[in-house]
């Protein structure tokens, strides 16, 4: 595995042609799946579910895929998420009555799981579960769509972030979602992230291969 992931947001792909774009933008160098789903209740939009994560398994597609859970209430989808070959599985606090069940949920199905934290989320609801995660992913722009830009005090909590990371010891991996483009990636790594999802600034270009590379260099620079 590389030491920076990159995971496109299939938000921003064709739908029409899913199986095809996921495969494409692999092809290109992405390393992860990031696949949005939501459910006009907890996020104003309504996106894809367990059966279309079967389809893109069924088309072949064997990367790790990076379920990003924007529902309310969460639990009684994991199963099915787990089921359809979800690798990792990540959920906001606020759509958990118990976030620790819910951890050991996740991980009882066999797959990673992670905490969402929204902008204005505080970071106390990291305590008492470090233990659990695997996955920290930080939104730099309120849930919901792709294409938003980036919060820049987003900086700040992925900083405060990585020291708790450091701190516990563990090898959790800090991911960051929304407005992640070639230019500020470099800036985002600084502060202390690994895994970066990009919908629109890959997605939304010509050549996949191209943008990847772009955000690789800026990675090792
Ligand atoms: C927003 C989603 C993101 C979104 C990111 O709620 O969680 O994954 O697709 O899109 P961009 O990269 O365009 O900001
Ligand atoms: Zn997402």
């Amino acid at each position: 595995m590389n030491d920076f992931l990159i995971a496109p947001s299939i938000l921003s792909a064709d739908f029409a042609r899913l199986g095809e774009e996921v495969a494409n933008v692999l092809a290109a160098g992405a390393d992860v799946v990031h696949f949005d789903v939501m459910d006009n209740h907890y996020v104003p939009n309504l996106t894809i579910g367990p059966m279309v994560c079967q389809a893109l398994r069924n088309y072949g597609i064997e990367a790790p895929i990076d379920v990003h859970l924007m529902v309310k209430p969460v639990d009684r989808i994991i199963p099915d998420f787990a089921k359809a070959g979800a690798s990792i599985i990540t959920f906001h606090p606020e759509a958990s009555e118990h976030v620790d069940r819910t951890l050991q949920l996740i991980k009882s199905e066999g797959c990673q799981a992670g905490l969402v934290l929204n902008p204005a989320t505080p970071l106390h609801h990291l305590d008492y579960v470090m233990d659990k995660l695997d996955v920290i992913l930080l939104m730099s722009v309120n849930p919901g769509f792709g294409g938003q830009s980036f919060i820049p005090h987003t900086l700040d909590k992925i900083r405060q972030v990585r020291e708790r990371i450091d701190a516990s010891g563990r090898n959790i991996r800090l991911e960051i979602d929304g407005g992640v483009k070639a230019d500020n990636i470099a800036e985002i790594a600084a502060a202390g992230a690994d895994m970066f999802v990009a919908g629109s600034a890959i997605f939304g270009k010509p050549d996949y291969k191209a943008e990847i590379d772009k955000m690789r260099e800026q990675l090792a620079s």
